[in-house]
């Protein structure tokens, strides 16, 4: 190098040492540093409780037949018209069915929402959920009317809040949303129904809509360390929360391989995150939950195809927060851990290969067979350190983990693994009560083997054709101690909703929180 260059360079490096920390802070280490949006999600319509709708509002009626409630706000001559309407168009009122109607009486608009003739809990949430996706560019405010009970309130005032999720921080192009003005939830004792709501659905809605933000968010935006700090600004205002967080270093120190080992490849350091609400005495229900921030399959690279929607890899994690946020923000008597597992999985020149042999927290060995079964390693460390540290009754973990699950169900349903009937029975009553159903998978004794390992305790991943779901679901049982109570739940199939459901706009459907929610309310240890 001429000796101009050399002053050259040295100078340079003298102006980086002095240049104060703004400027050296400036040029990112990870990433652009430029911020692909600034903005908030456009508004959406605030839930509010009354008896009775406002005049103005776009009325939502919820019906069980083809026959109007008798306590609906309108004229004789608007009931009238709408029951013309409704022998018209052949309307049934069966759950899912809607009519919109226009130009009748003084409403902006009117539209029937049927739950049948029996509903459930879930089916007036749906109505709701169906109405908001309706009434998306609607600006009149909106009322619902003909719910029977202040529960049935609670359930539509939960529905009307998913269906009309939307992300859109990031176009800056689009139509400009309508005025948020108010759903109001009618019914004749509105303070029962508005303390129905409080009590369990505001905190679901609002740990959903944590979860789908999230999961929303490319990965860009979230990653392990930003997960945490959403983590903590989702929980500020709630007091009682614990939050601990281990960075890489502190799991190198408790010989967490498997988990720093999947994110060894990335820039952006590993994380693990547990979040416990002390809502009561005893043992606490552990969920821990996959958070891969993105997955690009590491070494074993996956297709550009295979990489589509792997942002939401952190699906799981998402969940079990959100599950927390929904418990302690309506202060429910339980007592649980939510446990994250966060790294992103990249291929670099420090990423883990393939033949690599991990040790994980309690000592097992795993030998690394594909970098792309990323889910189950960081969940070994995870799971161990739960029960070792904080005795759970029962751990339940769930994943987005398996594309073999998506295809053996694909997407009604996630896949359910357990050893034991009654957990197995326990969490399939729960999951169809709160509307996310799931469908048992085996367990087998032979799939066990598939992981077995000639180098080391275990590999993380079977030999192929192997029951891919089921040898993942062994893989996270060779970590769980035979006597704790414990559940898998492989959520790929239901993670990403490619068409929109009453309550799921296309995209995160923030699977979970609904489930485990009800599940963590209901489950005390030893019932
Ligand atoms: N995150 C994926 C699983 C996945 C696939 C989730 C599609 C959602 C949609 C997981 O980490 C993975 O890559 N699994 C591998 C496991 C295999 C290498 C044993 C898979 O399913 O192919
Ligand atoms: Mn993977
Ligand atoms: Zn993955």
């Amino acid at each position: 190098m001429p000796r101009y260059r050399r002053s050259l360079v040295s100078l340079l490096a003298l102006t980086l040492a002095v240049a104060p920390a703004g400027f050296a802070m400036a040029q990112p280490t990870v990433g652009s540093g430029v911020a692909a949006s600034e903005a908030d999600n456009s508004a959406e319509r605030p839930v509010r409780f009354a008896a009775a709708a406002p005049a103005e509002a776009a009325l939502v009626i919820v019906v069980q037949s083809a026959a109007l409630p008798g306590d609906v706000p309108l004229d004789a001559t608007e009931r009238e018209a709408v029951e013309r309407a409704i022998a018209a168009a052949e309307f049934k009122g069966k759950a899912g069915d809607t009519l919109s109607l226009r130009g009748v009486g003084s409403r902006p608009r009117l539209l029937l929402a049927g739950v049948g003739e029996t509903p459930a809990a879930s089916d007036f949430a749906e109505a709701a959920g169906k109405a908001a996706q309706e009434l998306r560019s609607e600006r009149a405010p909106v009322a619902i009317v003909g719910l029977p009970s202040a529960e049935a309130v609670a359930e539509a005032a939960l529905g009307y809040r998913l269906g009309q999720y939307r992300f859109d921080r990031y176009q800056t192009g689009a139509e400009q949303p309508p005025a948020a003005d108010p759903v109001t939830l009618v019914h004749s004792d509105a303070r029962a129904a508005e303390a129905a709501y409080a009590a369990r659905q505001a905190g679901v809605a609002e740990g959903v809509r944590f979860a789908r933000d999230l999961i929303n968010e490319p990965a860009s935006a979230v990653y392990p360390e930003s997960f945490v700090a959403r983590t903590r600004a989702a929980f500020r205002d709630i007091p009682g929360v614990e939050i601990e967080v281990l960075d890489e270093a502190e799991m190198r120190r408790l010989g967490m391989g498997a988990l720093v080992g999947v994110g060894q490849g990335s820039p952006r350091g590993s994380r693990l995150m547990l979040v416990t609400w002390r809502g009561a005495d005893g043992p606490p229900l552990a969920l821990a939950g996959k958070g891969i921030t993105f997955d690009s399959g590491g070494l074993s690279i996956k297709t550009s195809s295979g990489m589509e929607h792997m942002k939401g890899d952190m699906s799981g994690a998402a969940a079990v927060v959100g599950t927390v946020l929904s418990l302690a923000r309506t202060r429910a008597p339980v007592h649980v851990v939510a446990v994250a597992a966060l790294a992103e999985n990249m291929p670099d020149g420090n990423a883990q290969r393939v033949g690599d042999v991990v040790r994980t927290m309690g000592g097992k060995t795993i030998e690394i067979v594909n970098t792309d079964a990323e889910g189950r390693l960081v969940l070994a460390d995870a799971v161990q350190y739960v029960a070792e540290r904080r005795d759970p009754f029962a751990i339940v973990d769930i994943a987005t983990l398996t594309g073999a699950a998506v295809s053996a169900l694909g997407p009604e349903f996630a896949g359910l693994f357990a050893r034991e009937d009654a957990i197995a029975e326990r969490i399939e009553d729960v999951a169809e009560r709160a509307g996310e159903p799931v469908w048992r998978l085996p367990l087998h004794p032979d799939y066990a083997k598939a992981v077995k390992s000639e180098i080391a305790d275990v590999k993380n991943s079977g030999a192929s054709p192997a029951p891919g779901a089921s040898a993942g679901a062994h893989f996270i049982e060779a970590f769980i101690a035979e006597d704790m109570p414990w559940a898998h739940i492989d959520m790929a199939p239901t993670m990403w909703a490619d068409s929109a459901g009453p309550l799921t706009p296309k995209g995160a459907t923030g699977y979970g929180v609904r489930l485990l929610d009800l599940l963590a309310r209901e489950w005390r240890p030893g019932s």
